[in-house]
């Protein structure tokens, strides 16, 4: 698969089969992340792999929002959760340290996770960036220390689950259909796209 269709192609997956994750997988795409652009090449952003049993229930004890509303407490079947997360953080003590500010640290996280996303959907696995989440309860079960930044988790594992992506016409409200496919939809590229000068 070539990138652009990679790109085209990857939709948020938030229902997994239950399958385990091979690790050495998880470090790969670490290891993109680790390679991403980073704003005068401080590289403040470290992660964690979770993918014990144990510790997967307490991560998504964590997680917030799911699809645009509020994770229902029953959660989805055991077996379609997500099978690893892996979180990305932010170390604001070496910031301090190479007098980094901290106004590109959240673009330098987003961009290492969007390579993380796209070396697992290589791997072929499902992934979804997840921001609704209660950072405090993340970090107690994580033993996460108060100045690294809980920035994104992503949730990982094989798609059980085939999104849709279809065309806005006014709403970019996601639907789900009577067979529970979820619908996404994009706007169009004239509807967001300029050349030379902004257009009306
Ligand atoms: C910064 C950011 C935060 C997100 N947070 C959540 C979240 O908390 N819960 C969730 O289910 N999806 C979350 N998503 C996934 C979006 O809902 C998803 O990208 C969007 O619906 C478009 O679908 P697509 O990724 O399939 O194109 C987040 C995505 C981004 C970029």
């Amino acid at each position: 698969m070539d990138v652009y269709e990679a790109v085209t192609r990857r939709r948020s997956i938030r229902r997994f089969k239950d399958t385990p994750v091979d690790y050495a997988i998880l470090e790969r795409c670490v290891n993109a992340a680790r390679l991403a652009p980073t704003a005068i090449n401080s590289q403040l952003c470290e992660y964690i792999i979770v993918d014990d049993e144990h510790m997967l229930s307490k991560v998504l004890d964590a997680v917030v929002m799911w699809a645009g509303v509020p994770r229902p407490e029953d959660g989805w079947s055991t077996e379609r959760r997500p099978k690893a997360y892996i979180i990305t953080l932010i170390n604001t003590g070496l910031a301090a340290e190479l007098g980094a500010g901290r106004e590109n640290t959240n673009y330098d996280a987003a961009l290492a996770v969007e390579n993380t996303v796209m070396v697992a959907q290589e791997q072929g696995l499902g992934s979804c960036v997840l921001t609704g989440i209660n950072r405090k309860k993340l970090r107690r079960a994580l033993n996460i220390p108060d100045r690294y930044e809980i920035a994104i988790l992503l949730a990982l594992g094989f798609p059980d689950e085939s999104p849709v992506v279809e065309v806005a016409t006014g709403s970019v409200e996601r639907w789900v259909d009577d067979k529970g496919a979820l619908h996404v939809p994009k706007r169009r590229l004239e509807d967001v796209l300029h050349r030379n000068r902004f257009s009306e």
